[in-house]
């Protein structure tokens, strides 16, 4: 996927690329063009929800991702035949082994569990199970864990049970707490762990043992450390304050292709993922790798309430990877009906039936929902079975709640959708040469939701070709952003470790303890800081190669938003004119991401490499600016 640079520039040179109005010929010198923005002259609204987040279980987003959860296949769901990602812990003389047992567990939902049988142990040499979390267990200097287990014995009782939190190279263990004896009953029960003066490092396990031989059952393994805004069951800092600083308006949830499963018993049944978790049965996702549902629908809706955005929720509409469709009519009732109770679940007062599960499971105030998308790239459906599976859904959806917008994933005929959802995965030049995608559209039909895109250029995370490719797209998006009403970028995380990722690029990367944003996150946070409200008329003349821009304002705060892509290899100098206002503030910000070749990007060693950089520039009714080579820049110019 990744072009050298030279034959990017090779076929840049070959192409007739620019921004709106400007003729750009390979002929005509990079240096040297006018851009004439035409102040209080609006051309378009701008989508105040133009800039939202994609999300689904893919790289480990969730799982090993965002949702905090430490410990892996806790349930031991993983595999209905080994205890995978456990091993057999035994300290001195201690022995023990251990199964999946089938015929106990501590709910319906969870109805096996994990049999440790301990041949061998007492004070000095205990024996039990181990876990090594998502390619390793994070742990941090003078940090309170939460960790908690389901557990019964066979007869007679047995403990103490312990949990040690365990250096991987030292064998030191760094924290531990225990529970004094357990009952012949499933029970849960909840331990708090302190480490001291250690090393931020994920190379630790945490250990559950027993100091005496018997049979222990275990489930629902816990450990989570402090979550975001200290949320039970919450959500990791870091990757959260990462999403929080691109401002994002929504989330698209739950997927994606997770939202439809491989085969059509798989489709994400989102009542299996909400109230205790011990009552979520997990399930596969089609990305290979089982889903534990910590990230259930309600933790989907808190984390749009954290970061202020909306969701946008996608219903199963009755299609599954594998080319697996449920027919229309009778077949999809019961479908239909889901989407019904999911809504009602989301918007529905505490007095409504899903309302008061909601409000049961401890959020009795309903959120703001106002996008429902019915299925996820339907057009992957041959069976042509699409248009009246909408149909069916649509009909419902609207009897039942007249005020949503409804989001079709391909066109359809026997129902008009408020909005389409268009998914473009491109490369860096085929980026370039689509900014004017929608420049002709109708603005008669339904309105677009971009709600897969991406350059595919860099792996595990974009790079600043990615970057430059993604910001051109996006002035697109923006000028266009009357009738393009939301865009999100996909996939959204990874987990960059050996096996985890299934797709690149993504666009933030991270590991157990560190995470980092690629150029194309910095792009983007930097195009939603300064989204303005109305598109501003401009022309360009004499733009050079690859040069791309968007001008936007915010009336209220008096401020234009010039938006600059620069992706040739050569600075590129514009004289900027403004004209329609009184007076235009001598000083303009300017927010500056820039790399020296294509290829050059972020990563885990090396997270700031491309940052955008701040500082402040002249601006005047007409003024100079020189732009560099393979640069994103954002000015902020204040006119009265
Ligand atoms: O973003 C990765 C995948 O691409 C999504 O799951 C799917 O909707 C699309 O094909």
């Amino acid at each position: 996927m990744v072009r050298s640079f030279h034959a990017l520039l090779g076929m840049a040179a070959g192409l007739l690329l620019a921004a709106p109005g400007a003729i750009a010929q390979p002929s005509v010198p990079a240096n040297g063009g006018t851009l004439q923005i035409h102040a209080g002259k609006p051309v378009a609204k701008v989508s105040p929800t133009l800039y939202g987040l994609m999300t689904e279980e893919i790289n480990h987003s969730y799982d090993g991702g965002i949702y905090a959860e430490l410990v892996r296949n806790r349930a031991f769901q993983d595999s209905p035949r080994h205890p995978v990602d456990w091993v057999v812990w035994e300290h001195g003389d201690g022995q023990a082994s251990m199964q999946i047992d089938h015929s106990t567990g501590p709910s319906s939902a969870l109805a096996s569990s994990l049999k440790l049988t301990v041949q061998k142990a007492d004070a000095n040499d205990a024996a039990g199970i181990a876990n090594s979390g998502y390619w390793g267990i994070p742990l941090r200097a003078n940090t309170e864990y939460s960790g908690s287990f389901y557990a019964k014995v066979s007869d007679g009782g047995s403990g103490p049970v312990e949990m040690r939190l365990v250096n991987d190279d030292t064998g030191e263990v760094v924290a531990k707490a225990s529970v004094p004896a357990l009952t012949n009953e499933w029970k849960q029960y909840k331990v708090r762990l302190h480490t001291g003066q250690i090393q931020t490092s994920a190379r630790n396990h945490l250990a559950l043992s027993v100091s005496q031989p018997g049979t222990v059952w275990f489930s629902l393994v816990s450990l989570f450390p402090p979550t975001y805004k200290n949320t039970p069951n919450g959500n990791r800092i870091d990757l959260m304050e990462k999403l929080d600083a691109m401002h994002p308006a929504f989330l698209r949830l739950p997927g994606g292709n997770y939202l439809e499963g491989n085969h059509l018993a798989d489709w994400y049944n989102w009542k299996k993922t909400i109230g205790p978790l011990v009552d979520r049965p997990t399930h596969p996702s089609p990305w290979n790798y089982h889903s534990s549902d910590g990230m259930g629908l309600l933790e989907f809706l808190e984390w749009c309430e954290d970061l202020h955005m909306q969701p946008v929720l996608a219903v199963y509409a009755g299609y599954s990877l594998q080319h697996e469709h449920v027919n229309p009519g009778s077949d999809l009732n019961s479908y239909v009906q889901s989407a019904l109770d999911e809504i009602e679940y989301v918007i529905g007062g505490p007095q409504t039936k899903w309302g008061a599960v909601r409000a049961k499971d401890g959020h009795p105030a309903p959120f703001p929902l106002t996008y429902v998308e019915i299925g996820n790239e339907d057009w992957f459906d041959t069976s042509g079975s699409y248009d009246a599976r909408f149909a069916q859904f649509f009909d419902a959806i609207r009897k039942a709640y007249p005020q949503l917008k409804l989001i079709a994933t391909t066109p359809v005929k026997s129902r008009t959708p408020d909005v389409i959802d268009d998914h473009f995965y491109r490369t860096a030049q085929e980026m370039f040469a689509d900014t004017h995608h929608y420049d002709k559209t109708s603005r008669t039909g339904p309105k677009i939701f971009v709600g897969e895109w991406a350059t595919r250029e860099g792996s595990p995370t974009p790079n600043m070709g990615a970057a430059l490719a993604d910001a051109a797209w996006m002035t697109g998006l923006e000028r266009n952003s009357d009738l393009v009403v939301m865009s999100s970028y996909a996939p959204l995380l990874t987990n960059v470790n050996p096996g985890a990722m299934q797709w690149a690029p993504d666009l933030i990367g991270y590991d157990a303890v560190r995470s980092y944003g690629s150029p194309s996150y910095y792009a983007q946070a930097m195009f939603s800081k300064n989204l303005g409200t109305e598109v501003v008329d401009s022309t360009l003349q004499n733009g050079g190669p690859l040069l791309f821009y968007s001008v936007t304002e915010d009336k209220a705060k008096h401020e234009l938003y010039l938006k600059v892509v620069n992706a040739s290899s050569e600075q590129q100098r514009l004289q900027i004119q403004i004209d329609g206002a009184a007076g235009v503030k001598a000083n303009a910000a300017v927010e500056l991401l820039s790399g020296h070749t294509m290829e050059e990007t972020n990563s885990l060693e090396n997270p700031s490499r491309i940052v955008p950089v701040t500082s402040s520039t002249h601006a005047a009714k007409s003024f100079q600016r020189t732009f560099p080579p393979y640069s994103v820049e954002v000015m902020t110019i204040g006119f009265e």
